[in-house]
């Protein structure tokens, strides 16, 4: 038990590391039955339970570790078992899970992992199981993580060997063997298994990044002129993000945000829009620097909940904000954010479980509303006026095939080279439009591509 801390019922003789796996297991069961986002239930999990320290990485290590290496322990779970998943139940199999990533990814000593599972089963209600996770944990101990690899992957393609190992759906695997050059993929897998830094926004006029990067211990971002980079501490305890004077942003967000207001020269007197802004991240940096230059910004976002959002996030600023569905958005608008609903695989680093959530089902729905959003988008240019299509997925499909298509559809657009807006930001391709990368950049994987109407 944590020093300091009074024992609930049922708790009274656990240790911190006991504490930590069972704060493990409930973020599991929360993201298994309540479909819960792990980065939300963890730290109250952990907050709950008095962890702190070596004990909070230990909770930290082991849910998003075994949430991220899922599909990969399960096939091993499932063949130490010798029964299909959906004969195991749920509390038991997220224990198999939690064990297994334990044997298989981390120092813990095997006969460590097993026994405090077993244990485990005991304590949360599971103890008719107990001898089923012993037995089935000292199979998955018989071979180490390669060696599974290697086992299960035998006959497996290439790409289907690295979605083993790297722990990936096969169809995200091949997304990524497409946007990116063979000798890079096992990077970019890897990449989205890293603890990923935090990353701050000075929001322009409120605050400067020297100041923020020393009241939160960070360091300026390589790139963008407003990021701060952290590699631990909690950012909404700063009060310069609970006053409204910084914000948490992705340096990739930020980046293609301000690529936007530098990839032609403001005039006075322009009108942007952020078409899909919630919860208002790229809005409230576009608010800043709008505010900086005279330029308006209307900010639209269809759902009032995160409309919400956008006001409170660039509460002090002039902007106005609209709720409904962008397609059906009137007006001409000199910069437009196209920031469109996609399949978030540009950020898998950040949400551990996210990779196994999302299906190729969702992406033949996104990629229909994001032609849509493009369409609308083209309209409502004013001549001369800009379009940024940004998306958080390096996908194709949502990045330069959209590119294509929308042009196909409007061929008065004129693609416009984004890379001097994106100034200092090494290892781009080359190619017109700017696509980011945790491997290479260290930012999430956003895409940026800018449409022009011709002002005549
Ligand atoms: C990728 S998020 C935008 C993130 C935002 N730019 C930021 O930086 O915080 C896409 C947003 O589009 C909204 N959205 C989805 N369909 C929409 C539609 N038809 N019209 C307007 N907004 C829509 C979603 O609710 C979501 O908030």
């Amino acid at each position: 038990m944590t020093e300091g801390r009074t024992a609930r019922p049922g708790e009274q003789e656990l240790g911190a590391g006991e504490t930590a796996r069972l704060v493990a297991w409930q973020v599991l069961r929360a993201v298994a039955a309540d479909d819960a986002y792990a980065n939300l239930v963890l730290p109250a999990r952990i907050e709950g339970a008095g962890l702190t320290g070596r004990d909070a990485a230990l909770a930290t290590e082991l849910a998003y570790g075994t949430l991220r290496a899922g599909g990969t322990l399960d096939e091993v779970v499932r063949r130490c078992a010798s029964r299909d998943l959906d004969q195991i139940q749920p509390p038991v199999l997220d224990l198999l899970r939690l064990g297994a990533y334990q044997l298989l990814r981390t120092r813990v000593p095997p006969h460590a992992a097993v026994a405090t599972t077993v244990e485990l089963a005991r304590r949360t209600g599971n103890a008719r199981a107990a001898g089923f996770v012993n037995a089935v944990l000292r199979k998955v101990a018989g071979r180490d993580w390669d060696g599974w690899c290697d086992r299960i992957g035998g006959q497996a393609s290439e790409l289907g060997r690295l979605a083993l190992r790297h722990s990936h759906p096969g169809w995200i695997v091949a997304a990524f063997a497409d946007a990116l050059p063979p000798a890079e993929l096992a990077a970019a897998l890897a990449a989205d298994d890293d603890r990923p830094q935090t990353h701050l926004a000075a929001w322009p006029g409120r605050i400067d990044r020297a100041e923020l990067a020393a009241e939160a211990g960070g360091a300026p971002g390589p790139y963008s002129p407003y990021a701060v980079r952290l590699d631990r501490g909690d950012p909404g305890r700063l009060a310069a993000v609970r006053t409204g004077r910084a914000g948490v942003q992705d340096e990739g967000s930020q980046l293609c945000a301000l690529a936007l207001t530098r990839i032609t020269e403001v005039q006075p007197g322009e009108s942007w829009l952020d078409l899909c802004a919630g919860p208002g991240g790229k809005a409230a940096l576009l608010a800043g620097l709008a505010d900086g230059c005279g330029a308006e910004l209307t900010a639209n976002e269809l759902h009032p909940h995160r409309a919400e959002l956008v006001a409170r996030a660039t509460r002090g600023w002039p902007v106005r904000i609209v709720t409904g569905d962008a397609r059906a958005l009137t007006g001409r608008f000199d910069r437009i954010l196209l920031d469109a609903p996609c399949t978030g695989l540009g950020a898998l680093r950040r949400r551990p479980e996210a990779r196994w959530r999302r299906s190729p089902a969702d992406l033949a729905d996104l990629v229909r509303l994001q032609a849509e959003l493009l369409d609308a988008a083209a309209e409502l240019l004013a001549p001369g006026g800009v379009l940024a299509y940004v998306t958080c997925s390096p996908h194709p499909a949502e990045t330069t095939a959209q590119v294509d298509t929308v042009r196909n559809r409007h061929p008065q657009l004129e693609l416009l080279d984004a890379r001097p807006a994106f100034g200092g930001v090494d290892q781009l391709d080359d190619r017109p439009t700017v696509q980011l990368w945790p491997h290479r950049q260290g930012t999430d994987a956003m895409f940026f591509a800018a449409l022009r109407r011709p002002a005549g």
